[in-house]
């Protein structure tokens, strides 16, 4: 799969799995996470990979219609015709990754960091949520000698529910991250599963699939299979044979994890993922052509795990009830 299908792809999973991961289309919400990726070693080369994360987020909604849950009650039909609400809100996430590269002889400080502005509209059986945001990715070198470049993203995508509780998600992405629009179709589905209705299965075209056995109300536990990765500006400082002082760094892979989420009060909730990352690639280009591959080298599977912890803001939901097939946690 070419890069710039997988960053663009890895972006629509973004922007389709809030609402099938209950993440929900509106509410607020700060998470804090940490994540290590223990180094792996490289393939055809001596060295290894590896990674920490700390990153912040927040989803702040700033006003949308009151009052459109009057006369809801609880376990009341999701796709309920009389569900009318829009929420902005806006998008925050800081993060940072010291990351170690096997030819470098220091870890490295990454930077990233995004904002952005959303928008859901409730009419009846349909959920439109439109985004748009703006980040950087980049080393500590690279944010210090301004060289900083930014990427934009944005979607529109609906979220159909069926009469049966089903909900089919289409529309679009956008990523503006190689200077010119790469649009891309988003398809995808959360659905509620048999057994006694504890179980859901969503999914987005062409490879994310996720798995979730609904516990009880507080707890859920997760399995999925989904690409992971992300593109950041580089300092090249004479580690590649070219004059550009910074170039890209893209790290391509894919993620199988468990996820156990467990809501401990009304408002917090923690989270602890543990995944295996395969098909894992570094690939590092030029800029301005990203065509031109100063270097390319395989990792070996590895582990990634993963701890956070979520809290939501005391609101009154205006799209979906609790207990519904969206839990919200
Ligand atoms: C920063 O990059 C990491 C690794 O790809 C990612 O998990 C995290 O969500 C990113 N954070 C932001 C704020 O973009
Ligand atoms: C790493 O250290 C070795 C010896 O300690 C040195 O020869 C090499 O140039 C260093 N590499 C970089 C990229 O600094
Ligand atoms: C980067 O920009 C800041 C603020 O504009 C300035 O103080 C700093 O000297 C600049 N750094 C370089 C390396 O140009």
């Amino acid at each position: 799969m070419p890069l710039k299908f997988f960053s663009a792809l890895f972006c629509v999973i973004i922007s389709a799995s809030v609402f099938a991961q209950g993440g929900a289309a509106t509410g607020g919400s700060i998470g804090v996470s940490f994540t290590a990726l223990p180094q792996s070693s490289f393939k055809d080369t001596v060295g290894k990979f590896g990674y920490t994360a700390l990153d912040i987020s927040a989803r702040i909604p700033l006003f949308g219609s009151k009052h459109q849950t009057a006369g809801r009650k609880k376990g009341a039909h999701l796709a309920d015709s009389s569900r009318h609400f829009y929420e902005t809100s806006a998008r925050l996430g800081f993060g940072l990754l010291p990351i170690d590269i096997g030819f470098l002889n220091t870890t490295r400080n990454f930077y990233n960091s995004s904002a952005g502005v959303g928008v859901s509209i409730g009419s009846g059986k349909n959920i439109f949520s439109i985004s748009a945001n703006v980040g950087v990715a980049a080393d500590g070198t690279v944010l210090q000698n301004n060289d900083t470049r930014y990427r934009f993203s944005g979607s529109f995508i609906v979220n159909h529910i069926s009469q049966s509780g089903t909900v089919f998600q289409y529309g679009v992405a956008f990523t503006y991250a190689y200077g010119r629009p790469l649009p891309l179709p988003v398809l995808g589905m959360y659905k509620r599963i048999s057994l006694g209705n504890k179980w859901s299965l969503s999914g987005v075209l062409p490879l994310s699939v996720q798995v979730t056995d609904h516990i009880d109300s507080k707890r859920q536990l997760a399995f999925s299979l989904r690409p992971s990765g992300n593109r950041f500006q580089f300092a090249n400082e004479n580690v590649f044979a070219t004059t550009s002082p910074a170039v890209f760094m893209q790290l391509r892979q894919f993620q199988l994890a468990a996820v156990y989420t467990y809501k401990f009060s009304q408002y917090f909730s923690l989270g602890a993922d543990a995944g295996l990352l395969f098909a894992r690639k570094l690939k590092f280009t030029e800029q301005d052509d990203t065509k031109t591959i100063l270097s390319q080298i395989t990792i070996k599977p590895g582990p990634s795990f993963k701890i956070s912890l979520r809290y939501s803001l005391p609101h009154k939901r205006p799209g979906i009830p609790e207990n519904e097939a969206m839990n919200n946690y």
